[in-house]
């Protein structure tokens, strides 16, 4: 199966910046054939949406969207439902990003963020990682457990993405050894089949670069990468997807 690389641009670009990026990507996504290699996502701002679809649609490029409501259309003001997102063009959507969980969100609201996406015919990416202070007394592995029970206890009815990212690893330059990513994997893989009933694709987002992607992806368990910081210029993303 083929590796997934995503791009995830966060609040950085504008969105004339982001239209200009999706166009060199497109052109060099499809001079060099790169989506026969990797899934391609890119997840642009909500604003930039429907005009990038259809730049990064005609090359094969899957488009997400950063957040969704956790419920349906209602008095939500300033929330976006994921029904929305689908009729602008997005195929998939990041559920519970450490930074939007800073702002307060639980696994909770995650939970039902993942399962509006799934309703509205999107595939949550969703996002789940330990704090600095867990990894520090060497508890990452139960506490990544416990928030998988939160997450899919019930199941989910439909498909979806787990991408472990360790909060202290997000745009700090520091990542864990891969193989302990790869061993984290292999856990989170199969405590989400037993509880959902199907297996997840499972990705890795932390402080990811061209220099580090194959040690990443050269591992066991691990499906595909998540990508912030390097994904902002076209160079440094596409030595990532050459790399898939
Ligand atoms: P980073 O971000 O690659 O800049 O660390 C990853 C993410 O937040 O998804």
């Amino acid at each position: 199966m083929k590796k997934i690389i995503a791009a995830n641009w966060k609040m950085n670009l504008s969105v004339r910046q982001s239209l200009r990026l999706a166009r060199s990507l497109a052109a060099a996504i499809k001079k060099e054939g790169l989506v026969r290699k990797a899934d391609i996502l890119v997840f642009p701002d909500f604003l930039s949406l429907p005009e990038i679809a259809s730049l990064l649609g005609k090359v094969d490029v899957k488009l997400g969207a950063q957040d969704c409501a956790a419920s349906g259309y209602g008095p939500h003001t300033g929330q976006t439902a994921a029904t929305s997102l689908k009729v602008a063009g997005a195929r998939y959507v990041i559920c519970g990003h450490s930074e939007r969980r800073a702002l307060g969100e639980d696994d909770a609201v995650v939970r039902a963020k993942a399962i509006q996406a799934i309703s509205a015919g999107l595939v949550p990416v969703i996002c789940l990682g330990e704090p600095a202070g867990v990894r520090e007394k060497g508890k990452q592995l139960s506490y990544v457990r416990a928030q998988l029970l939160k997450l899919l206890a019930g199941g989910l009815a439909g498909k979806f993405i787990l991408a472990y990212e360790p909060i202290w690893a997000i745009g700090t330059g520091k990542s864990p050894n891969p193989t302990e990513v790869s061993s984290m994997h292999q856990m989170i893989y199969e405590e989400a089949e037993r509880l959902s009933g199907r297996p997840p694709r499972v990705i890795y987002g932390g402080s990811v670069d061209a220099s580090k992607a194959k040690s990443f992806l050269s591992q066991p368990h691990i499906d595909g990468l998540l990508i912030g910081g390097a994904s902002l210029k076209v160079a440094s993303f596409l030595a990532i997807c050459r790399q898939a």
